[in-house]
């Protein structure tokens, strides 16, 4: 276990995170969530899984009080591969949900503005070939931090299949985005409490079904609601494959200091999600003790 309380060894150490602010390229509807473009100069470039504080709405002339704090959001997408024009500016792509007023206050935000940011933080996915297939089952906005790492996974030959569960077809936010990695090799199954795309009912309907056929041999990625990770978590212990979740316990700072965040673990004690997760083994994550 390393010093920070994370046991997943294969993640490589993290870029340096920068504190910086990104210029709005475009903030677009997608179903009932959004995407927002940011042009961030000096991106380090982010590891599948990690995140960013980003600022609750355009900055403006007078610092913002009200919400005071930054929100975190994973990184969904990094466009294009290389800087625009070869600088070293990076495209960096948030899909979010409007919940509350840091969330509303970001959907208003237009091309030209600037948001600040800070990233990328915690320790991300482990993307490894493996032998089995790679199952990653997405709820809600929790589909955000699995695009990279389909990506990735796809990419180091594993073979990857997407399952994304939402409530109906316009909450199953980045699904093209996700139909797109066809290409790739990435397979997608979609699942909607109201029938209206593919399976009716959870996400955990296609979990069970290709469990059932890898067994061990898999690896499952979970993320989402608490009650939909745990339940992906107890499907993939009943065959003997492994688990990683990727917790969103809510943050103020981001980076360890206010220990907001903190998530109680199976062994006893806490782990603060911001920096020791926000990916963590399921079986480190004492369920019962989360919000
Ligand atoms: C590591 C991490 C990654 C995240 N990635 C994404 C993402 O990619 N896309 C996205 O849309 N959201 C993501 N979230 C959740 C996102 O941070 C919250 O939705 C956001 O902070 C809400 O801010 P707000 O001011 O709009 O809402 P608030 O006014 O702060 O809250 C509005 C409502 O949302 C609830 N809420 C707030 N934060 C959370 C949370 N973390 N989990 C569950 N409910 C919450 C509150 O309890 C309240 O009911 C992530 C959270 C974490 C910790
Ligand atoms: S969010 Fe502050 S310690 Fe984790």
């Amino acid at each position: 276990m390393s010093a920070n309380g994370s046991t997943l060894a294969s993640v490589p150490a993290a870029h340096p995170p920068i504190r910086g602010r990104g210029t709005v390229v475009s903030n677009v509807v997608d179903g009932h969530g959004r995407k927002l473009r940011l042009r961030v100069e000096g991106w380090p470039g982010a590891w599948p899984g990690q995140f960013v504080m980003v600022g609750a709405g355009a900055e403006s002339g007078v610092p913002r009080r009200d919400p005071l704090l930054p929100r975190p959001m994973a990184v969904y997408r990094e466009l294009p591969e290389e800087g625009p024009g070869g600088g070293t500016a990076r495209d960096v792509e948030l899909l979010y949900r409007v919940v509350g007023r840091g969330t509303t206050l970001l959907s208003e935000a237009v091309e030209g503005e600037t948001v600040s940011i800070v990233g990328p933080l915690g320790q991300g996915f482990p993307v490894e070939a493996g032998e089995g297939p790679a199952l990653l089952a997405g709820g809600g906005t929790g589909i955000a931090s699995l695009y990279g790492l389909a990506r990735g996974l796809a990419a180091a030959g594993r073979e990857t299949v997407v399952m994304l569960g939402a409530r109906g077809e316009q909450d199953l936010i980045g699904r093209a985005d996700f139909a797109a990695l066809a290409e790739e090799g990435v397979e997608l199954l979609c699942a909607t409490e109201d029938g209206s795309v593919g399976v009716e009912g959870f996400v955990t309907v296609s979990l069970r079904e290709r469990l059932a056929s890898a067994g061990a041999s898999a690896t499952v990625f979970a993320v989402g609601p608490t009650p939909m990770m745990r339940a992906c978590a107890e499907l993939a212990d009943e065959v003997g494959a492994r688990c990683l979740v990727s917790l969103e316990n809510p943050m103020a700072c981001g980076f360890g200091v206010c220990l907001g965040c903190a998530a109680p673990r199976a062994e006893g004690g806490f782990s603060l999600v911001c920096k020791a997760g926000p990916v963590f083994d399921a079986r480190e994550i004492a369920w019962e003790g989360l919000p």
